[in-house]
């Protein structure tokens, strides 16, 4: 089945009849904006659609592909909610007509053996604890990016390290599409939205805040310098037993080495009760534009 109509939306599966749509749509003079997504949409994915829906003229396109490949183990993958029906409703509320949701088959059909290997930052931070992920992750986004042929992509900031590499790999393989990040979505104290925030119980959930909490404590005193953010971000989350800690890094905001004074990127992953949540912030490192604070 090619597509199915919902209301307004219509639903594509299969890659060849949504290329031709976003072919007339450009040739319309429509921009088309992909926002990728692996489905189980929540308020972060909404703001990324509402980003989407502000380009004047734009048609959003959002894919729902949950992509086994970028997945450590199956259970992992089987762990990833669910919702098709919901991320459908909420697709429909915000007023997206497109959506892609192709099958396993015809994103990997057999032989299609060809992936994209990320440069050095793809092993580290994520890519240390998670062998193979960003090269899966990449696979699949170049090949939304062939389908779909969008002018432009957005992401998430929340998952900062894959915003950067898709923008290395668009700029490495000159590829036709601007990749634009959109800021994470937080919950009133602070815990920033993830589809596996439905794992936390109770216990897991108030001890989650210490996450950002951390990042948070880390950028206030960003003036002092990189150890006085890392010694301020640490402190909070050795006071929280729950959690514990995977990395907790501070980089350049390409992710190279961070400088000793300017924009920076603080970023942390850690297993709080059985879930491995990731989460960043931007700051400035050093001197404010006043010269306070200069180590
Ligand atoms: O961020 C995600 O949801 C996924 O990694 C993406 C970009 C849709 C690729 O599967």
């Amino acid at each position: 089945m090619t597509s199915r109509l919902r209301g307004e939306l219509t639903v594509h599966q299969d890659p060849a009849a949504l290329s031709a749509v976003t072919s007339r749509l450009r040739s319309a003079g429509h921009p088309v904006v992909l926002v990728p997504t692996m489905g189980a949409l929540h308020a972060g994915h909404r703001a990324l659609i509402r980003a989407a829906q502000a380009v004047p003229g734009a048609r959003t396109m959002v894919s729902i592909y949950l992509n086994p490949l970028q997945f450590g183990s199956r259970h992992d993958l089987d762990r990833y909610p669910r919702s098709f029906d919901a991320d459908l409703a909420l697709c429909c509320e915000e007023g997206v007509e497109l959506v892609f949701a192709p099958s396993v088959a015809a994103m990997s059909p057999p032989g299609s053996d060809t992936t994209v290997t990320p440069g050095p930052i793809g092993a580290q931070l994520e890519g240390a604890s998670r062998a193979g992920h960003f090269a899966a992750v990449l696979t699949v986004v170049a090949k939304l990016f062939g389908i779909v042929a969008p002018d432009r992509a957005l992401f998430g900031e929340k998952d900062y390290q894959q915003l950067v590499l898709v923008q290395r790999m668009v700029a490495d393989l000159r590829m036709d599409v601007q990749v634009l990040g959109v800021p994470t979505v937080r919950e009133a104290d602070g815990l920033a939205l993830s589809s596996r925030n439905v794992h936390l119980d109770a216990e897991a959930r108030v001890a989650a805040v210490a996450l950002s909490a951390a990042l948070s404590a880390g950028a206030r005193v960003g003036v002092q310098g990189h150890d006085a953010v890392l010694a301020a971000a640490g402190e909070v989350l050795a006071r929280q037993p729950a959690v514990e800690l995977d990395y907790l890094a501070l980089r350049n905001p390409q992710l190279g080495p961070a400088p000793r004074q300017g924009p920076a990127r603080l970023l942390l992953a850690a297993t709080v009760g059985t879930t491995r949540l990731i989460d960043n912030v931007g700051l400035r490192l050093g001197a404010d534009s006043n010269g306070r604070g200069a180590p």
